[in-house]
Order: C-alpha cells, then sequence, then structure tokens
C-alpha cells in the first residue's frame, strides 16, 4: 500500500526519483507496458540507466508497424535490456480472422473492439499477472479520457496501482527529454505520425489535429483500445 505522504512525495519527485520510490516499494513487482512510443522510450531510459528493477514488457498484437520491430531491437541493444513481448492467443486470432476477416475491425466498432479484446487487453492481462505495480506513458493532454487521470490510482479491477508518471507533462518536454538523452525513437514520428498503434489502423496526422485523430480514423470517437478504459 502507498500512503498518502509517499503518493505526495512521488508527485513531487523527479522522474527518476519517482521511479525509484515506487520500485523501493514494490521491487520486483513492478511492469512497465511499452508500446514503444515516445512517452514509453523516456521512461524505458529512466528504468534502464538507473537500474530498476522493473520488467518492461511490449504486446505484439501481429499488426504492428515494421519500424515497431526495428526499435525494439535498438531498444534493446542500447540499453542492454530485453524487453519482454506478450502475443495473442494463436486460437482467438485464427477464430477471429476466420469469422470476420483479416481486416474485419474496419467493418464495426463492435468488431473493432473484439480485435483490439484480443490482440492487447487479454495479451495485457497476462502479462500484468502478478504486478503490483503497472507503470505506463499516459498523459493528461492525450484525449478527454484520460485528462482528469492521476500520477498514481488504484486500478480496482486489475487489483494494482498504475502509475503515470508523465501525467502531466507536455508532448514538447517528451520531445526535449528524447532529444537531450538521444533515446532512440520510431521514425514515424517524424512523419507526422504522433499516437502509433497497429499499421492498419494508424494514420498520420495533419498539424493542428487532434494528437489521436490518426487511430482508428474512420469512427467517429472512442480513440480508445480498452487498455486503459474500464471493461
Ligand atoms: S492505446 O490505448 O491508445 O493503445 P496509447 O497508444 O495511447 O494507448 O499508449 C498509452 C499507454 O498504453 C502506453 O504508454 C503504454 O503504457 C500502453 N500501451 C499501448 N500500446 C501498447 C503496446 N502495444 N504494448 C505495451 N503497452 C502499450
Ligand atoms: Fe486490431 Fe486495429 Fe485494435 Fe490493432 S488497433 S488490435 S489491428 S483493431
Amino acid at each position: 500500500m502507498f500512503t498518502e505522504e509517499q503518493i505526495q512525495a512521488i508527485e513531487k519527485a523527479s522522474l527518476a526519483e519517482a521511479l525509484k520510490l515506487v520500485t523501493d516499494q514494490f521491487p520486483e513487482a513492478t511492469v512497465l507496458s511499452s508500446s514503444l512510443g515516445q512517452e514509453d522510450q523516456v521512461l524505458t531510459e529512466a528504468i534502464a540507466v538507473n537500474k530498476l528493477p522493473v520488467k518492461i514488457f511490449t504486446l505484439d498484437t501481429g499488426r504492428l508497424f515494421y519500424e515497431h520491430y526495428d526499435l525494439l531491437e535498438k531498444t534493446n541493444a542500447r540499453y542492454k535490456i530485453n524487453i519482454a513481448v506478450y502475443f495473442p492467443e494463436d486460437s482467438d486470432v485464427e477464430a477471429y480472422v476466420k469469422a470476420k476477416g483479416a481486416n474485419g475491425f474496419y467493418e464495426s466498432v463492435e468488431n473493432r473492439k473484439e480485435c483490439c479484446f484480443i490482440r492487447k487487453v487479454k495479451p495485457l492481462n497476462r502479462a500484468l499477472e502478478g504486478a503490483k505495480v503497472w507503470i505506463t506513458g499516459l498523459r493528461s493532454e492525450q484525449s478527454d479520457n484520460r485528462k482528469d487521470m492521476k500520477m498514481i490510482e488504484w486500478d480496482e479491477d486489475r487489483g494494482l496501482y498504475k502509475f503515470n508518471p508523465l501525467i502531466r507533462w507536455s508532448y514538447n518536454e517528451v520531445l526535449n527529454y528524447i532529444k537531450e538523452k538521444n533515446i532512440p525513437y520510431n521514425p514515424l514520428h517524424d512523419k507526422g505520425f504522433v499516437s502509433i498503434g497497429c499499421a492498419p489502423c494508424t494514420r498520420a496526422i495533419e498539424p493542428g489535429e487532434d494528437p489521436r485523430a490518426g487511430r482508428w480514423w474512420w469512427e467517429a470517437s472512442h480513440k480508445e483500445c480498452g487498455l486503459h478504459v474500464h471493461q
């Protein structure tokens, strides 16, 4: 359990100190879910450089951009780490593709959510087994759904703390940190891709567009896949 005082101390601390405070409290039970997006690369750097006991994992949906795999290798090599990769159940994917088709997610929101559930949410739940703290790269600026999130919150459904160290960081702060520390990043970010998910469900955005406008762009709203909304 975190006390109110501990939460306040974590909120006031620098990124590295905050991560240290959390891992001191829950050594070996703290994990980072990384999409290898810019925010997650900042967190991976801070964890690796400070040699903190955190399992870093990524969810490979089977539909990611080619650039994701290059960046995975580059990040592992740079920080001498081995990011764990979680895949969906083969039987789930085979049944989905048989019933809905390889690109069935374009046909309805229901089909899309089912694909995200099979390829992301179920593997996430498996990756989180045994964890007491789940670190994410969420920022409040990213969407309405995220704007009231706290740095540390109790996830009742999963029975663990969700720790969002960058919740109050601006996009520019993330970019500056990456530049300053020369952190490897996905080259698609330089081609108009801000928020990157699966390849068939992500497009580049125009200047001034909402940062998440490129995710599931054919849908009117609901720019979430279910990882961060209560089921
Ligand atoms: S999503 O819900 O729309 O897919 P987004 O791409 O904004 O999420 O990323 C927010 C956070 O969710 C990331 O910082 C990361 O913690 C987690 N996340 C998203 N996609 C993945 C992934 N493929 N593997 C691991 N974690 C992920
Ligand atoms: Fe499927 Fe698209 Fe969701 Fe990826 S983002 S899991 S391809 S619906």
